[in-house]
């Protein structure tokens, strides 16, 4: 793995799972792996867990992250190439990040869409533009188009669940439902999640949304997609929650239908599935009350895991330098 920006950067998805189980059951067995090594954690938004998790994942490995808040506290950067910088962006990214490369063994960056121009979001060019200039193996925080810790934490969920008891021994069946939200959100965590289950390979994946709230094909092509959350949701193991913005017609709401709220009526003809959501969540927009405070939500087990997640990245890149 040379940066962790998507699913096709992992040759072995469940050796990688294996890999963060082994962390979690020992957070300390390669405490020296990351000595004299420092993680430049670069936020342009907002973040709780990836943070925080990240930064415990580091630490684990005896590694130093630290982090930047390059929204509040650094200079306006720019990443268009050949731009004439008269307006109010301060710095180039190709004059930023080799210094980065040189201050860092591993750079990792949160960048959020404008959810203005679909094809600049879709481009990529923020994480894109700091692989290419500094240098050293960069790992996504969430970009534009993709939150792969997330996902990955998603996986090992779903792995540590199904050997539990739901689904053991079989396909589980998973669903992603879009629900409603007060603004309008990225894709990222939904296009994400259905990337890794495609590339994962190990589930029946159907993903429920409204009439036009169609994902990106390129992340979406395997699973079955259908407008009928009721019919969906029949005999699923797994309900992963989420709200997303339109793609096509880029970055808007179409509904807001309190209808599509998972509630533990809705769970009543799934397989008594467990519930999914990456956080933060709208209580009683997204998800009801019942359902995050009731015996069908690993939420919390699921953003606990963005640790080991990040920790199983974070060793194989740092294995990779030796
Ligand atoms: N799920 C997630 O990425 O949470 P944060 O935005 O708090 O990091």
């Amino acid at each position: 793995m040379k940066n962790f920006i998507s699913a096709h950067d992992v040759k072995d998805i469940d050796g990688l799972v294996q890999s963060a189980l082994a962390y979690k059951a020992d957070p300390f067995k390669d405490k020296t792996l990351g000595t004299n090594k420092r993680i430049g954690m670069l936020f342009l938004n907002p973040s709780m867990r990836t943070r925080l998790s990240t930064q415990i994942a580091a630490q684990n490995l005896g590694a130093e992250p630290i982090v930047f808040n390059v929204d509040k506290e650094g200079w306006a950067l720019e990443f268009e190439e050949e731009a004439i910088m008269s307006g109010n962006k301060v710095e180039h990214v190709k004059d930023a990040a080799p210094i980065m490369g040189n201050y860092f063994d591993i750079l990792c960056i949160r960048t959020f869409p404008s959810l203005k121009n679909k094809e600049e979001d879709y481009s990529e060019l923020y994480i894109n533009q700091f692989i290419r200039y500094s240098g050293i193996p960069v790992v996504s925080l969430e970009s534009g188009t993709l939150h792969p810790l997330q996902s990955f934490t998603d996986i090992i969920t779903i792995n540590e669940v199904m050997k539990g008891g739901v689904a053991a021994g079989r396909r589980p069946k998973i669903v992603l439902t879009w629900a409603p939200h007060v603004k309008a959100l990225p894709q990222a965590v939904p296009n994400s999640f259905a990337q890794w289950v495609n590339a994962w390979g190990k589930a029946d994946f159907v993903i429920t949304h409204p009439e036009d709230y169609d994902l990106d094909p390129k992340f979406t092509t395997g699973a079955t997609i259908t407008h009928d959350q009721d019919a969906a949701l029949k005999d699923a193991d797994f309900v992963y929650v989420k709200n997303w913005s339109t793609y096509n017609d880029y970055g808007k709401i179409y509904t807001n239908d309190p209808e599509w709220m998972m509630t533990n009526d809705k769970l009543k003809p799934t397989n008594n599935a467990k519930v999914m959501h990456c956080l933060p969540v709208r209580r009683n927009v997204e998800l009801s009350d019942e359902i995050l405070d009731g015996p069908n939500s690993v939420v919390t087990q699921e953003a606990s895991n963005r640790v080991w997640a990040a920790q199983a990245v974070l060793a194989e890149l740092l294995r990779n330098k030796k």
